[in-house]
């Protein structure tokens, strides 16, 4: 007798994550033949509905990105299977059972609030299905601060081990974070050249245009530090700050990635207002379209902060002295992610007075999105024979990946297809661990707690700028010449 055919279990099925990312990644990973054999994707929620009624909602949100070839629909769409249960009752988790019924490996995704995590696995083992065979992967944010998460951790931890939990941050699924790693350990230039001698200081930078809009129930209770930098942006600091792991095992990784959470100075009340910037989008243009303020989205004068910057230090050898410049925010003029790497000015320099406005520190920029691109800026010298003296001009090595690894592919990857499928190889390295997490709301509950206790609330910015204007002084404050790279 053959073995049972796996299963895919999606909490929350019908939601914005399973009709945004899952459903669409699940379909192409199909299309490409990647899936595993025979496997079957239970879709779960509160609304009533069927198998019928799923692969319609299904075919809806994967058309709304791009248009499906029938027979490709058709195949991943005979997969599809949904089931109407409220999963944080014994009930409906019995129910979910019934309808997996036999199965091979499950795989039980949660895409719900966090509130809801705790309560599921309790139903879940309940109804027998946290057996051997079964991997949890759950959704960020993994709690609203450092208590939730350690009670959602011990409550999945009491269902299910560390082996078989999954915690997704869909940064680490991008192939453009995962070239960091190749990049800091693939090469042996940038290695000797990453340390406080040389490195003056580093900006991470995530920004949006988008608005908040229906998502704001959600987003309204977390704010962009707990939606965006107590995970994403934590995660590139710890890869860009990280000592080189002893392999790429998932603990050789994550045991590197957890030192330097552990690094990071906790930032105090009376250190606050200079080391972090808190926003919220008024009115304004994006796009040359005006747009409503954030407020207006919730309906009602809100704290949340849209965005966030903060001024952070790594307290170890590597990194003492060199400041890392984090901002991330909704509603800001272009979408982009980068990370920069600021070189510290020449100790000396031979080219006399002429040349003396002409140099510029070397800079490596690693834009991760929209475009993939590496720059180095490097000196060289302006072409010519005019004026006394040498005179240098600063310009960019540059390595745009798209153009260089051959054909441009007609789509980019949705980082949750590489997830998933590391999810059915039992492939834990792009996951993070349970105590990543943990320090990661340590580091942020004590800016939380800062913000409460010093009264700090979100300054207004015009939507289509670069946040409140604080976010300049937080930077250029103490006048080593630095600012952001716009
Ligand atoms: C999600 C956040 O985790 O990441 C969203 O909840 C944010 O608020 C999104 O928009 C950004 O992801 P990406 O891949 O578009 O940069």
């Amino acid at each position: 007798m053959p073995d049972p055919s796996p299963t895919l279990v999606l909490l929350g099925g019908g939601g914005d994550l399973a009709r945004r990312m899952l459903l669409p990644s699940l379909c192409h990973l199909d299309m490409d033949g990647l899936l595993p054999e025979g496997l079957r994707i239970v879709g779960v929620g509160r609304a009533e509905g069927d198998a019928a009624s799923y692969r319609e909602e299904a075919r809806q949100a994967v058309e709304s990105r791009e248009t499906i070839k029938a027979k490709a629909w058709e195949q991943f769409a005979q997969r599809l299977d949904y089931c109407p249960a409220d999963v944080t009752k014994p009930d409906g988790a019995k129910a979910l059972a019934e309808r997996i019924g036999e199965t091979g490996p499950l795989v039980i995704f949660f895409a719900l609030s966090p509130s809801l995590y705790a309560p599921v696995c309790k139903a879940l083992q309940a109804a027998g299905l946290t057996g051997e065979n079964t991997r949890l992967v759950l959704e960020k944010p993994i709690g609203h601060d450092l208590d939730s998460s350690l009670a959602i951790n011990a409550a999945v931890a009491a269902v299910v081990p560390e082996e078989r939990t999954f915690r997704i941050d869909h940064y680490l699924g991008k192939d453009t974070v995962q070239n960091l790693i190749a990049l800091r350990f693939g090469n042996i230039l940038f290695e000797p050249l990453w340390t406080s001698r040389v490195i003056d200081h580093v900006q991470i930078t995530v920004a949006e245009t988008e608005a908040v809009a229906d998502r704001w129930p959600y987003y309204d209770a977390f704010g962009a530090m707990r939606d965006m930098l107590q995970n994403h942006m934590l995660q590139l600091l710890c890869l860009v700050a990280m000592e080189p792991p002893i392999n790429l095992d998932p603990d050789g990784v994550r045991d590197e990635k957890v030192k330097v959470l552990k690094s990071l100075r906790r930032i105090q009340p009376n250190t606050v207002r200079e080391d972090t910037v808190r926003g919220q989008y008024g009115p304004g243009n994006v796009g040359g379209k005006p747009v409503k303020a954030y407020a207006d989205e919730v309906g009602q004068p809100t704290r949340t902060e849209t965005f966030v910057a903060m001024h952070l230090s790594i307290d170890n050898w590597r990194w003492a002295g060199v400041p890392f410049f984090l901002r991330t925010g909704k509603r800001l003029p272009e979408r982009r992610t980068n990370i920069v790497i600021q070189f510290k000015d020449l100790p000396h320099s031979i080219f006399g007075p002429a040349a003396q406005g002409d140099l510029v520190a070397n800079r490596l920029v690693i834009d991760l999105q929209p475009d993939e691109d590496i720059k180095l800026t490097l000196m060289n010298k302006s072409p010519g024979i005019g004026g006394e003296g040498m005179r240098l001009q600063a310009l960019p090595l540059s390595l745009s990946l798209a153009g260089a690894l051959g054909e441009k592919p007609d789509r980019r990857r949705i980082a949750y297809e590489r997830l998933l499928l590391d999810v059915f190889r039992g492939d834990r390295t792009l996951f993070v661990r349970r105590d990543e997490v943990e320090e990661a709301w340590r580091f942020v509950d004590a800016v939380a707690d800062a913000w409460d206790q010093t009264g700090m609330v979100p300054k207004t910015y015009a939507a289509g700028t670069w946040g409140p204007s604080g976010v300049y002084g937080l930077i250029e404050r103490d006048g080593h010449g630095r600012t952001w790279h716009e």
